[in-house]
């Protein structure tokens, strides 16, 4: 199993790093154009191999494509990350030129490849992808929900000074601060309603922090998150290579489904060897629907800047 990881970056390089910790690759390319900057990362990560107890071996490249062929999974972290104060939306204009790039670079010499779109902002960027190649609808997803339930699950815990395995949750939706839709209730603990340990109020605070995750990592980091988007990468990354068939909310190209047509945006899929090998439409209130669909609007309206 090869795995492209595009941009060493602190999301590239955490990516590369969880994919190698969980010794499931065989290889891990890491790529970026800075001059030697790649070959650094891989290099210091593989002399964590020996400590950490992993064989997959990552190399690095300073934008030697062809060093890339025959991977069988890539995900394309390149671009500018948001500063404080930045939303993911304002990134459009220079991240849209690198990712279509950097996708033709990636199919090129890996015409089998199942892409994993993590640059911001990233339904956009999914959407683009789709349309400035002629791959299948599975072998696209863009990462967001895995990272925001993360993020949900975090908050909740919190909340309820519980473990955060006691804890199950899931946001669908944009990837964007105002997109998110947390499904406050389908979120469990141990199988109970969450709604039976906190109170209206105190949920309603945990949607409203998990909306804001990255931005609130962003003001206090000076830059976006790197861990959790890579952990959240790397799991679905491992979900596709080991043919997990494990549910993720992700950005996914839909054709109808949740009433939305022609956009990437997060819904439950089910992951598996051949990428997104199922879009699970779940039943939603009516409160979450509208949601969804204001999400979509603002989606819309960022892909209409493409
Ligand atoms: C985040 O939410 C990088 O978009 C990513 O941290």
């Amino acid at each position: 199993m090869k795995v492209t990881v595009v941009g060493a970056g602190a999301v590239g390089a955490s990516c590369a790093e969880y994919i190698a910790l969980k010794d499931f690759a065989s290889e891990v390319v890491l790529l970026d154009i800075k001059e030697g900057y790649a070959e650094g990362k891989a290099m210091d990560l593989m002399q964590t191999a020996s400590l950490n107890g992993f064989d997959t071996k990552i190399n690095g490249t300073t934008g030697a494509y062809e060093k890339t062929a025959g991977s069988d999974i890539a995900v394309i972290t390149s671009g500018i990350p948001r500063k404080p104060g930045m939303t993911r939306e304002e990134l459009i204009g220079i991240n849209a030129g690198i990712v279509k790039t950097v996708a033709s670079s990636l199919l090129e010499h890996s015409p089998n490849v199942i892409i994993i779109v993590v640059s911001n902002p990233m339904d956009t960027m999914t959407y683009l992808v789709h349309k400035s190649t002629d791959l299948p609808k599975n072998r696209i997803i863009g990462m967001g929900g895995a990272l925001d339930s993360a993020r949900f699950k975090y908050r909740l815990a919190e909340a309820m000074d519980a473990p955060i395995s006691d804890i199950d949750g899931m946001v669908i939706g944009g990837h964007s601060d105002t997109g998110m839709v947390p499904l406050a209730s389908h979120a469990t603990r141990n199988s109970l309603k969450i709604s039976d340990f906190l109170s209206e109020d105190r949920l309603q605070q945990v949607v409203e922090d998990t909306k804001v995750g990255g931005a609130t990592l962003t003001k206090l980091l000076g830059t976006s998150a790197w861990y959790a988007p890579g952990a959240a990468v790397s799991s679905l990354v491992q979900a596709i290579a080991c043919d997990q068939k494990k549910m993720f909310p992700c950005s996914a190209m839909l054709s109808g489904e949740y009433g939305l047509d022609d956009i990437c945006i997060g819904v439950p899929v089910i992951l598996g060897r051949n990428g997104i090998e199922e879009i699970v439409e779940i039943e939603l209130s009516e409160a979450e629907q509208n949601k969804m669909k204001e999400s979509a609007s603002g989606v819309s309206k960022t892909n209409a800047l493409l």
